[in-house]
């Protein structure tokens, strides 16, 4: 069930609002910022926005530029991304721009919602997810049935809240414009409440015009979900870690991180670090946690490599050693291969215990590379 790639848009004033509580839209961005937005917009598969904003700001939420209309045409796809809204109550004036403007509309809603907006006479597509919206059957249907991989998100606060809150956030960016809102009652980006994003990533800064586009990107493995960028990040340096091994040619190279839920480091390992002949990687970064860690049974072992489940060096192999450690979720590049253990499974042996583990095929050449000898 993998979802698209989760980008949030959005632009803040210095004090951390996105409006202003006047009936008109706040203008944050400058005229170089709008148009920087209409290039990501004509790169997405689709934009989402909530019904708040909507309501609010009344958007057509287009790719203005017909260069780039057109780039994408010739690139086989439709002119304008998908427009994507949600809403409980399926309170929406269907004479919006949302709906007249740009190219194919989906509401995602409630049962209750779905009726009201469709008895409202709502022109989209219409999709009733249950009682209650929940964002990762909403991410899978855009990827699984409208076929989304890059989303778009421009807001407002309530919505980059929750994805961001929920872990499906894989990248943050924000617009800071040099002006005040000061008005305590005006929407705020982000609200109150539990963040799984960690400390996020620093990944470009640029200036343009008046306004600073920062870029970030979430480190915290969201919980459920199937991979994350933060996933992507703490595999890809578990890989790296594997090309740090003192070579063999009886034993695999391989790298691990453990990493708490909250985005930090609990440890990391490689095999035979140390000089230890025989230490496996992630036995290694777990021999550096206290047993008593509370932020074990939450956490995610990263390895570049399935962990064994036969030893003849140890009396416990790795995927025993997670099991005792209590950690409940493992992300690796690569199954093993029968070059040492004929049908080992560590996956499937680990799922069998209830841990959910999580295969990130793309890196499995990056794994590969310190044991190119052996496969
Ligand atoms: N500066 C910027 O970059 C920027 C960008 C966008 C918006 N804004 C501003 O943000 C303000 C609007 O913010 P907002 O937080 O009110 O709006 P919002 O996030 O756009 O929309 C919130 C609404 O979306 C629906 N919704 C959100 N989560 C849902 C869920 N899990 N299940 C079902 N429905 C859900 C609900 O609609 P129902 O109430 O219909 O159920 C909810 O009231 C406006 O002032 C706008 O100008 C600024
Ligand atoms: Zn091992």
């Amino acid at each position: 069930m993998p979802y698209p790639h989760v980008l949030l848009s959005a632009a803040v004033s210095l004090d951390g609002y996105l409006d202003d509580t006047g009936p008109d839209r706040l203008l944050l961005s400058s005229p170089a910022d709008f148009d920087r937005v209409d290039e990501v917009r004509a790169s997405v598969d689709a934009i989402l926005i909530g019904a708040g904003t909507i309501r609010a700001d009344n958007p057509r939420l287009l790719v203005n530029d017909p260069g780039r209309r057109a780039a994408r045409v010739a690139a086989g796809k439709p002119e304008y991304p998908l427009k994507v809204t949600v809403t409980a109550t399926g309170d929406l004036d269907p004479d919006a721009n949302f709906w007249h403007t740009g190219g194919e509309k989906v509401l995602y809603t409630t049962d209750t919602g779905a009726e009201r907006a469709a008895a409202q006479g709502v022109a989209a597509d219409i999709v009733a997810l249950g009682a209650d919206l929940d964002w990762r059957r909403l991410l899978e249907h855009l990827h699984d049935v409208r076929g989304v991989r890059r989303l778009m998100v421009e807001g407002g606060g309530t919505v980059h809240t929750q994805l961001l809150q929920q872990g499906l956030a894989d990248e943050v960016q924000l617009v800071l414009a040099p002006l005040f809102v000061g008005d305590p009652k005006a929407p705020r980006l982000f609200g109150p409440g539990g963040y799984q994003a960690g400390r996020l990533r620093l990944l470009e800064s640029r200036r343009i015009e008046d306004v600073v586009l920062m870029r970030y990107e979430p480190t915290a493995p969201g919980e459920g979900a199937p991979a994350s960028a933060a996933d992507r990040h703490w595999l890809r340096l578990a890989c790296e870690l594997a090309a740090e091994c003192p070579p063999s040619r009886t034993a695999f190279s391989v790298g691990a991180v453990v990493v708490a839920a909250d985005g930090t480091e609990l440890a990391r390992g490689h095999s035979r670090e140390a000089g230890d002949p025989v230490v496996h990687a992630e036995e290694a970064a777990l021999a550096k946690i206290d047993p008593a860690d509370p932020r074990l049974p939450t956490a995610t072992v990263y390895t570049s490599l399935e962990p064994c489940t036969h030893r003849s060096s140890r009396p416990h192999p790795c995927a025993e050693l997670i099991l005792r450690a209590g950690v409940r979720r493992v992300v690796t590049a690569w199954r093993e291969p029968d070059t040492f253990v004929a049908a080992a499974d560590g996956t499937g042996m680990l799922r069998d215990r209830g841990v959910a583990v999580v295969v990130l095929g793309e890196y499995e050449d990056l794994a590969k590379v310190p044991n190119a000898h052996l496969v």
